[in-house]
C-alpha cells in the first residue's frame, strides 16, 4: 500500500517511544505527535551521584536491567497493547554508546518480533520536539536553543525534521559547566538543578566571571573559559582565606551562562527575522535562563516557546514527537540501524 493510502486508512498514529541515551531509562506512548498518554522515566541518578557524574558502564548494566519494566509500564499506563503501535520510535545518537545500544537494540528486537515499523531519531531533535507537546499551535519555523549537558545549539527549524544549526559549542556544554562548577562549590551531582536552586539566596552581580566571545561566530558558545574562572576565583579565595559565599559564587556563575545565551539567542532572532523562539534540553528547566528569556523575547516581540521541566530533561515523550513526525515522512529503519555516539544534526 502507498504511504498516502496507509495514512487515510490509519487515522491515528500511535508512537512507542524508548529512550536511553545516557542514564534515564525512558518509555512513552504518543498519540498522533503531541498527546502524551504515558511517560514514563527511571532516572538513575542516585546510582551515579556517588561518583559525580554519569559512569557508563553501570548506566548500561542498569538499561538492561530496567528497559522491560520501563516499557511495559509505558503501554500498561497508556492501557494499550504493543500491536496497537503504529512505530517504534528510539534514540539512535548521540550519547553514550553503551546506553544508547540497550535502547536500539531493544527497539530492533520488539520490531522484529511483532512486525511494527522501527524508526530511529536523533536525541536533540527530541530535545526540540518537547516543544509540539506542550504547545499544540507550534509550527516551524522557528528558532530554538538546545542546552543539555552533552550539546549547546542553536538551531533553525525550517520544517519537522530539517533543521541548521547556526550556533554550537567550542568546548563545554551550558549543562556540563554547571555541573563542573557544582561540584568545584561542593553541591554535588547533578549540578543544574543545585545551581538554580542556591542561586535564589545569592547576588547575580556579586562576582563578574567573563562573558565569552568565539573570535566571530557571532553564534558559538564557550564555557570553558567561564569554568576556569570560577575556578581560579575559588583558589584566590582559599590561598587568601578569604570565606567563600556558595550562593554568590553559584548565582554570579548562572548570571554569566544565561547573558551569553541570551545574548546569542536574540541575536539569531533578529538576524533571521524569526517571530517564534523555543528552548529545549535539561538546562531549558533553569529558572533564571526561563526568566530572562521571557523578558527578551518580550522586549522582542517574539513568542517564546518552553517545555515543562520534566520534558526538558531526558525523557521518552520528545522522542516520540520527533518520531511522529519522522513517521509521516515515511522514515523507516532496517534491523541494521545501530547506536551512532556523535551522530549530527541537520546533517
Ligand atoms: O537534556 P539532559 O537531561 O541530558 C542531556 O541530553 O545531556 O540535560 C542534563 C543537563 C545536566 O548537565 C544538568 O545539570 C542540566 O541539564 N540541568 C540544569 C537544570 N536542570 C538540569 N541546568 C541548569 N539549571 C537547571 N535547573
Ligand atoms: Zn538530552
Amino acid at each position: 500500500m502507498s504511504m498516502q493510502g496507509r495514512m487515510e486508512e490509519e487515522k491515528e498514529v500511535w508512537i512507542l517511544a524508548i529512550e536511553s541515551s545516557c542514564d534515564e531509562t525512558a518509555a512513552a506512548v504518543i498519540k498522533d505527535g503531541r498527546e502524551v498518554l504515558s511517560n514514563v522515566i527511571y532516572s538513575q541518578i542516585e546510582l551515579h551521584t556517588v561518583y559525580g557524574g554519569v559512569v557508563p558502564e553501570i548506566a548500561s548494566r542498569k538499561h538492561i536491567e530496567k528497559i522491560n519494566q520501563v516499557v511495559q509500564a509505558a503501554l500498561d499506563q497508556a492501557e494499550k497493547k504493543l500491536t496497537d503501535m503504529s512505530a517504534i520510535a528510539v534514540t539512535y545518537g548521540p550519547g553514550l554508546v553503551g546506553p544508547l545500544l540497550i535502547g536500539v537494540s531493544f527497539a530492533k528486537a520488539l520490531s522484529f518480533a511483532s512486525g511494527i515499523p522501527l524508526i530511529g531519531v536523533h536525541h536533540i531533535e527530541g530535545h526540540i520536539s518537547a516543544n509540539y507537546i506542550e504547545h499544540k499551535e507550534l509550527q516551524p519555523p522557528f528558532a530554538c536553543l538546545v542546552a543539555s549537558g552533552g550539546h549547546s545549539h542553536l538551531v533553525v527549524v525550517k520544517d519537522y525534521g530539517e533543521y541548521e544549526v547556526i550556533g554550537r559549542t567550542r568546548d563545554d556544554a551550558a549543562g556540563e559547566a554547571f555541573d563542573k562548577v557544582a561540584r568545584a562549590i561542593g553541591l554535588g551531582y547533578p549540578g543544574g538543578p543545585k545551581i538554580d536552586k542556591v542561586s535564589r539566596q545569592g547576588n547575580p552581580d556579586a562576582i563578574h566571571f567573563p562573558r565569552a566571545k568565539v573570535g566571530e561566530s557571532t553564534y558559538d558558545f564557550s564555557f570553558s573559559g567561564l569554568k576556569s574562572a570560577v575556578l581560579n576565583y575559588l583558589n584566590g579565595c582559599r590561598m587568601k582565606g578569604e570565606e567563600i559565599n556558595q550562593a554568590d559564587v553559584a548565582a554570579s556563575f548562572q548570571k554569566a551562562v544565561v547573558d551569553v545565551l541570551v545574548e546569542h539567542s536574540m541575536a539569531a532572532v533578529r538576524e533571521y527575522g524569526f517571530t517564534k523562539f523555543a528552548i529545549a534540553g535539561g538546562v531549558a528547566s533553569n529558572s533564571a535562563l526561563r526568566e530572562a528569556l521571557a523578558e527578551a523575547c518580550n522586549k522582542e516581540g517574539i513568542e517564546f516557546y518552553h517545555p515543562s521541566p520534566v520534558l526538558c530533561t531526558d525523557n521518552a515523550a520528545m522522542i516520540g514527537a520527533a518520531g511522529y513526525y519522522e513517521y509521516l515522512k515515511g522514515v523507516r529503519h532496517g534491523y541494521d540501524l545501530n547506536a551512532v555516539p556523535n551522530l549530527r544534526l541537520g546533517e
